[in-house]
């Protein structure tokens, strides 16, 4: 664990003078991930290898054809490059905080997928658009539980009657190297990015009351759950 810490400060500690400019530009934001940008998937996969993407990829199957998406905390947007290997015909919003993961997405082959890049806070996106399908890719893990209220309130508005939303994170199961991962991958967060948390919400009472789970798929020892989940009308 202690090696895994130490490669993980290694890869994101770096030079990065464009991050000022994008500081000033989220004032307001406590979490930015300019600063790793460049090395993120670089450190989940030194750390998770391919469980973080199997975890996501293993979910696109179920966006039906001609879809109006939003992805949210999208990251770098190579996932981009995995939806446009099975569907194109897509209309995706992909809303990111962070400028320079919007300026790493913007440059992926997208195929024929029509993309729009928001460089937004999701919680600041406001929109007359109502989405068949909402992604949310390890993104609640950045919030404490009022944040999150927030922002899923803004969501659970946004996506259409029976519309799907395809949600993937880590789960805290109470086993001890799971709490020492968990400790380890905040810390760092706290330190690269500013993260707001130092724990992991439980996101099932969010879910449970309007939601029907379709499918849910465990990864990684059961330390990530990608889920399909149904909006009930
Ligand atoms: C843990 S990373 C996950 C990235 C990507 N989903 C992946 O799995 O590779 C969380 C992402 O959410 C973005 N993010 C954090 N807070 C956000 C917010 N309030 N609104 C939109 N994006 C946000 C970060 O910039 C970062 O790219």
């Amino acid at each position: 664990m202690d090696v895994q810490f130490a490669i993980l400060i290694i890869l994101s500690i770096h030079p990065n003078p464009r991050s000022d400019k994008s500081i000033k530009q989220h004032s307001q934001m406590t979490t930015n991930y300019d600063k790793i940008a460049g090395s993120y998937d670089l450190i989940s996969r030194a750390v998770y290898g391919k469980a973080l993407v199997n975890a996501q990829v293993c979910l696109l199957q179920y966006i039906p054809a001609l879809s109006r998406v939003l992805i949210v905390g999208g990251g770098t947007g190579w996932l981009l490059e995995d939806i446009a290997k099975i569907h194109s015909d897509l209309t995706i919003d992909y809303i990111e905080s962070s400028a320079k993961m919007i300026a790493l997405s913007g440059k992926r082959d997208h195929g024929t997928n029509c993309i729009n890049f928001i460089n937004l806070p999701a919680e600041d996106h406001i929109t007359e658009e109502r989405y068949d399908v909402i992604l949310t890719p390890f993104f609640f893990d950045n919030f404490k539980a009022d944040k999150i209220e927030i922002i899923f309130t803004k969501l659970n508005t946004l996506l259409k009657q029976d519309g799907i939303w395809l949600y993937v994170d880590f789960v805290d199961n109470g086993r001890f190297w799971q709490k020492l991962l968990l400790k380890t991958m905040y810390l760092f967060f706290k330190i690269t990015t500013g993260i707001e948390t130092q724990e992991l919400i439980n996101m099932n009472p969010f879910f449970d009351p309007r939601y029907h789970k379709i499918v849910e798929i465990l990864h990684y020892h059961n330390f990530i759950r990608s889920v399909v989940y149904q909006k009930l009308s």
